[in-house]
């Protein structure tokens, strides 16, 4: 099994591939051409041998019947021209009469001795016959010896002449050109393959280099981006792969900041807790108001991890796991009260105005927990962001698909710039202001995702100084 992998590997291997398409294309053709041009030379040789030889033993058979030849075989002038023809083409010629016997043979075997084959017959009828025997060799003729008759149109045949001819010289021919082609072949297959391995290597080339570079890459000591231009294909399949790299790095980099900032983030409480803890330590018969309130404030930093660490943990449970929501169909009206009941009096603290308004009933198959989350810390940044006196709408509304909520406030609005980075864990807009209302930044990144994982959208719409919108919208039957 294995064995076939690997020979099924090695073909699947590019220059393999074009290795063997080069010797296809630079062997076959050659071999087709040597056996064609091999044929017809052959076939071609045959026949103008054997017309060459058919009228010349035309012209004797015409000499024949003149002189009588049949009666007075003892002609010389006939026979030292039969021994010539025979001579020349490397033959036999026999002449028969009209009775089969043979009066004449050029080999003398068979003078004297009677002849029928068929060739001989039809001969007798008028054929001229010509056969060529490539297994043993020869061409073998029978031309009717015709006497013309004087008293009228009709001709009589009065015998045959046979002529065999030995067609050794032409396969000698054939063999010497059949040699020599194929030495001419094999020295051009060897340069076919000699090619081919040269060029297969050279085209294959630019993807090992791209293969290196990635390596490269990957080591860290290469150059950042990918470029190999030598072809079309690889410059486009380097551009995708910069693309993906650089969308890499940018993960990479915002990991590392996450990071970053989640460490210095858990490390703020921590640092103010050892300062209160170290200077009430270091104050000799401090009173116990004092103790008592520093107390307080390290309670408050304690209280101020909790949450950080229970935002991260929510974040990081939305990231993972985006599949596993607890979908029920949740009123959304009662919900909404709900979330204003207990923001009450943050609200009232701020002297902030809190209003729901519902246009109808409208009931959706949330994640209660999830949605919850995000809708009270919109309504809570509409709270904490905004000035005294100020007043936070929340509208509720929906059609047969979404349900849409509306947060609008009136607060300190969010600055133009700012917009496209309050998603972002721990981004806020002023840090210092932030800190006094006391937020870490994660709130939107938590709401952002929740309502992302119901398929849901918001959008933000704000100016600086007069307020904020925050629209969200979500559907009432949740598509997994
Ligand atoms: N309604 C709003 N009006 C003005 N600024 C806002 C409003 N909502 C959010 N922001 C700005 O966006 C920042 C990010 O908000 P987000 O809710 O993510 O963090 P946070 O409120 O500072 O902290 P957290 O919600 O994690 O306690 C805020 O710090 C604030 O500067
Ligand atoms: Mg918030």
């Amino acid at each position: 099994m294995t064995k076939f992998k690997k020979v099924f590997d090695f073909f699947k291997s590019l220059k393999i591939r074009l290795i063997l398409l080069f010797l296809l294309i630079g062997i076959i053709p050659g071999i087709l051409l040597r056996v064609g041009m091999l044929n017809s030379y052959g076939n071609r040789a045959v026949s103008i041998r054997t017309s060459e030889i058919l009228s010349q033993a035309k012209i004797l058979a015409n000499q024949i019947v003149s002189n009588d030849y049949l009666k007075h075989s003892s002609s010389t002038h006939i026979n030292a021209q039969l021994e010539q023809l025979s001579t020349i083409y490397d033959g036999r010629m026999m002449i028969i009469d009209d009775e089969f016997h043979i009066i004449k043979d050029t080999y003398r075997l068979d003078e004297g001795k009677t002849i029928i084959s068929e060739e001989v017959i039809k001969s007798y009828n008028g054929e001229e016959i010509t056969k060529y025997d490539s297994e043993n060799r020869y061409i073998e003729l029978t031309i009717p010896l015709v006497q013309p008759q004087l008293d009228s149109e009709e001709k009589k045949i009065i015998g045959v002449m046979l002529m065999s001819v030995s067609t050794d010289s032409i396969n000698l021919n054939y063999e010497y050109l059949s040699v020599n082609a194929m030495v001419i072949e094999l020295l051009c297959a060897f340069a076919v393959i000699f090619i081919s391995v040269i060029a297969a290597v050279q085209i294959v080339k630019p993807f090992r280099k791209m293969s290196a570079s990635i390596d490269m890459i990957q080591t860290g000591y290469g150059e950042d981006a990918l470029a190999v231009n030598d072809y079309t294909e690889t410059k486009v399949i380097c551009e995708k792969f910069n693309s993906v790299l650089s969308r890499m790095k940018v993960l990479d980099d915002s990991r590392q900041e996450f990071v970053s900032n989640v460490s210095h983030e858990l490390k703020t409480p921590l640092t103010s807790m050892k300062v209160l803890a170290d200077s009430i330590n270091s104050m000799e018969d401090a009173p116990v108001e004092l103790y008592k309130e520093f107390m307080q404030d390290i309670g408050n930093e304690v209280d101020r991890e909790t949450k950080i660490i229970n935002d991260l943990l929510s974040l990081v449970k939305m990231d993972k796991a985006a599949m596993d929501l607890n979908v029920t169909n949740i009123n959304i009206n009662e919900l909404l009260e709900q979330i204003l009941k207990r923001l009450k009096p943050i609200a009232d603290k701020q002297k902030v105005e809190l209003v729901l308004e519902s246009f109808r009933p409208v009931s959706a198959d949330v994640d209660e927990v999830k949605i919850t989350l995000a809708i009270t810390n919109l309504i809570e940044n509409a709270i904490k962001y905004n000035k005294e006196e100020g007043w936070v709408h929340v509208t509720l509304n929906a059609d047969h698909q979404y349900f849409y909520l509306k947060v609008e406030d009136s607060g300190i609005g969010i600055p133009e710039e700012a917009l496209e980075h309050i998603y972002e864990r721990f981004y806020r807009v002023d840090k210092s202001h932030s800190r006094e209302i006391g937020g870490t930044g994660l709130g939107l990144a938590i709401t952002r995702n929740a309502i992302l994982m119901h398929r849901g959208a918001i959008k933000v719409f704000s100016t600086e100084g007069e307020g904020t919108i925050f629209n969200v919208r979500i559907p009432l039957k949740y598509i997994s």
